[in-house]
């Protein structure tokens, strides 16, 4: 009797145990299977969003040269860096556009490597070469022939191919041809605009910004023929004053006071550029300026500045109109011109108002006879203090189509071509030069909200219509 009670005691202990057992047994079987599953999941998730550690990744770097191991780190930064570019689809507030002309690719690149010494590499990145996202603008200037840099300029900021640019034919009294520039509708949707030039503010790339197809040679009314003025033709200097775009400029910086004022005065440091358009006897546009200004109702706060001690002393932020207007020619033929610095801080304090978008432009010359590389190296700095707002889409555009002379006369560049067999003889220095004088596809940087727009090569066209897409503007929608 107590045997089978203790028999009974035993089953029913071995039963409880087996119970525990399996209870146990599947619990440590579905923790593995929950432990695989997550792994996998894991595992897909970062093979598809690719969020893999690059630097976890086993490579060959432990075997190799320590040379070539620092060099591959130094790789994978960068690869980090790329993999952290995402497109930013938010619209851009303000455009900062430096446009640089006389520098192209291989200019660009002996720069790079004229300022740094051979041991780091970091030295010679220009800010640019930062900048999330780049392109490359075909520039029509270089396989059309002739070429007019107004023309070139217009189709730019129109959107217009430049031969169809080039077939519109000027007539004074109809609007047929007119072409409303990329500034002109950021004007219309609302937005403050500016134009910084050390240039002339009559010259290609302004003009073609505010002012209706002219000749290229009627930047003033001194070389117009009298029966075009008596047609009631203006000039571009005329139109910058008189046009509802050449009106609407909250900033204008630059050179060209021959061209606006019959008398101006002539210094030793800035002479009148006798290569350049005068104005007529008896022409005062800065005064005209200032007239219109006067009148405007509600009155608004102006300033006119012709000295750089004078631009140097305005608040900007208290202004809704600056003109200066800083040399007779060429703002970069005055040796007492303002620093570009200057001029880009004033601008942005005339520009930047809460809640309203801007536009800058910002136009620079290289100049060739001075060192190259020194000029870039303060281009940098000084676009340097000008990035780090979240809502600015930044345009850096390095070209060297020669635009230099109003009209560039008969295709030069085929003349080149031509001549170059000749220069293969010559030494390799003048060769090189020669080279980096052709004109080539332009290169475009971009960084900021849309950036991720640029991309590829296009067609200079792409530039206008972009960045009117990029701002938001509406021009369909709205009466013009
Ligand atoms: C390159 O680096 C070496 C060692 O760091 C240094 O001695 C040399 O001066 C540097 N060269 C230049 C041109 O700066
Ligand atoms: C350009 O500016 C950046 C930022 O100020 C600086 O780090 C870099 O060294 C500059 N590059 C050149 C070539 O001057
Ligand atoms: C200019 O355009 C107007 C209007 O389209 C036209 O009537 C006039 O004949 C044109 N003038 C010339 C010189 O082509
Ligand atoms: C410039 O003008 C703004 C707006 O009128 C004003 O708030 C600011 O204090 C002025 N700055 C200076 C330095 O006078």
């Amino acid at each position: 009797m107590a045997k089978t009670q203790r028999l009974k005691s035993f089953c029913f202990q071995l039963r409880f145990k087996s119970t525990q057992l399996f209870i146990l047994g599947g619990a440590v079987l579905l923790a593995l299977l929950v432990s695989v599953l997550c792994i996998g999941f894991t595992i897909r998730f970062e093979v598809q969003h690719e969020v893999a550690n690059v630097a976890d990744v086993d490579y060959w770097k432990d075997w190799v040269a320590i040379e070539q191991k620092l060099w591959y780190d130094r790789g994978i930064e960068e690869l980090k860096r790329a993999m952290r570019v995402h497109s930013r689809q938010r619209q851009p507030r303000q455009l900062l556009m430096l446009m640089v002309h006389g520098i192209d690719a291989p200019a660009l690149a002996a720069a790079r490597f004229a300022s740094a010494d051979g041991n780091s590499s970091s030295n010679s990145d220009f800010i640019w070469d930062r900048f999330s996202h780049a392109a490359r603008l075909k520039n029509s200037c270089s396989y059309s022939s002739p070429c007019d840099a107004a023309a070139a300029f217009r189709s730019l900021w129109s959107g217009v191919p430049l031969a169809a640019v080039q077939r519109l034919r000027n007539n004074c009294s109809s609007r047929e041809s007119e072409l409303l520039s990329v500034l002109r509708q950021a004007q219309l949707a609302g937005f403050r605009t500016g134009l910084v030039t050390n240039q002339r503010l009559t010259g290609a790339l302004g003009s073609a910004l505010y002012a209706q197809v002219t000749p290229s040679s009627w930047e003033c009314d001194g070389l117009m023929p009298v029966g075009a003025i008596e047609a009631g033709c203006q000039d571009v200097a005329q139109q910058l004053i008189s046009s509802a775009a050449g009106q609407s400029f909250n900033v204008l910086l630059g050179g060209g006071r021959q061209l606006f004022n019959a008398k101006v005065p002539s210094y030793e440091w800035d002479p009148v550029d006798e290569l350049l358009c005068r104005a007529r006897a008896g022409r005062n546009l800065l005064r005209d300026w200032r007239n219109q200004k006067l009148k405007l109702r509600p009155s608004r706060r102006f300033e006119l500045v012709q000295q750089a001690q004078e631009l140097s002393s305005i608040n900007g932020s208290s202004l809704e109109y600056l003109l200066g207007v800083l040399a007779n020619g060429d703002l970069s033929g005055n040796a007492r011109a303002p620093t570009l610095q200057l001029m880009l801080h004033k601008a942005m304090q005339v520009l930047q108002r809460p809640g309203v978008g801007h536009l800058l432009l910002v136009e620079h010359y290289v100049q060739p006879q001075l060192a190259v590389s020194q000029q870039l190296q303060l281009l940098n700095a000084t676009l340097s203090q000008l990035l780090g707002h979240k809502d600015q889409l930044t345009l850096v555009v390095l070209t060297n189509g020669n635009y230099l002379s109003a009209s560039r006369d008969m295709s030069e560049e085929t003349q080149l071509v031509s001549t170059l067999e000749k220069a293969f003889q010559g030494p390799e220095l003048e060769l090189q030069r020669r080279l980096q004088q052709m004109p080539s596809e332009s290169l475009l940087f971009a960084q900021g909200p849309k950036s991720v727009l640029f991309y590829g090569v296009h067609d200079e066209t792409y530039l206008a219509q972009t960045l009117s897409h990029a701002l938001g503007i509406d021009v369909f929608g709205r009466q013009l």
